[in-house]
């Protein structure tokens, strides 16, 4: 994918992708690495695509809840209730430890899910079921928008002073606390090949993680990094000071 389509998927390229044993598509929105969604009008078109093909279409929307723009903040049910919606307790509702995540599947692919299900897990247990019930009280959802509100606000305050540094973001991020950076620029700067090295370098020379491209495919991700803004802004701060100070000539 390209930064033009938001690094997401087109329907143009799952058409010239699909094979004889192609049985659907899968996609992540808001995804990660890049914090980006796919426009609504382009989901539309591949749902077309993979419906006159006979798939499915399956939407991983665990960073719905933590989207920042009104253009791309709908699941993909909203579309047709055909679609599989992948979802979680981990992001919005910040349970990732306790294991706890949902599908919304249409009927007609229920016994299928179900018997995956008794095969792989049996149930989410009792006790993360019991916690996730207290998600739902207005004391819990007034935290959690506060810490959506929270991740904007590290997002608005770190992607421009990465881009000052020569660490451009060719997409803003329109939702999950990722910052996914073009580091060719800097990683000549530095001396170093590739977005492989540099992750070592910046973890050597200033103390600060980042995951190298390569961690999610091929495409380009030699030429990328990916930043969390989930630490907190005083860490946030002191990264791009350290960054800073290691891009000073
Ligand atoms: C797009 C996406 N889907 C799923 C997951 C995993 O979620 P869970 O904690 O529910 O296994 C992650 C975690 O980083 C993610 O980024």
């Amino acid at each position: 994918t390209t930064a033009a389509e938001r690094f997401q998927l087109s329907a143009d390229k799952v058409e010239a992708a699909w094979g004889e044993r192609t049985r659907g598509v899968l996609l992540a929105s808001p995804s990660n690495p890049t914090g980006t969604s796919i426009a609504p009008d382009e989901l539309r078109r591949i749902h077309e695509v993979v419906t006159r093909r006979g798939g499915v279409t399956l939407v991983d929307e665990i960073y719905l809840g933590l989207s920042h723009d009104e253009r791309y903040g709908q699941s993909a049910l909203a579309l047709d209730d055909q679609v599989v919606s992948i979802n979680s307790f981990s992001k919005y509702f910040h349970m990732t430890g306790w294991r706890l995540g949902w599908l919304v599947v249409p009927d007609a692919l229920l016994p299928a899910v179900e018997r995956l299900a008794q095969n792989l897990f049996i149930c989410a247990s009792t006790v993360a079921q019991y916690a996730a019930l207290a998600c739902f009280e207005t004391e819990s959802i007034t935290e959690y928008e506060r810490r959506r509100a929270e991740f904007k606000a590290r997002r608005d305050w770190f992607i421009p002073r990465l881009e000052a540094l020569g660490l451009p973001v060719p997409v803003m991020p329109d939702g999950a606390f990722y910052a996914w950076a073009d580091c060719r620029e800097f990683a000549r700067r530095l001396g170093v090949a590739d977005s492989w090295d540099l992750t070592y370098a910046l973890m050597e020379r200033a103390h600060v993680a980042v995951t190298p491209g390569r961690d999610f495919g091929h495409a380009e991700t030699a030429g990328f990094i990916r930043f969390s803004t989930a630490s907190s802004m005083a860490h946030l701060q002191e990264a791009i000071a350290r960054l800073e100070a290691l891009a000073r000539p």
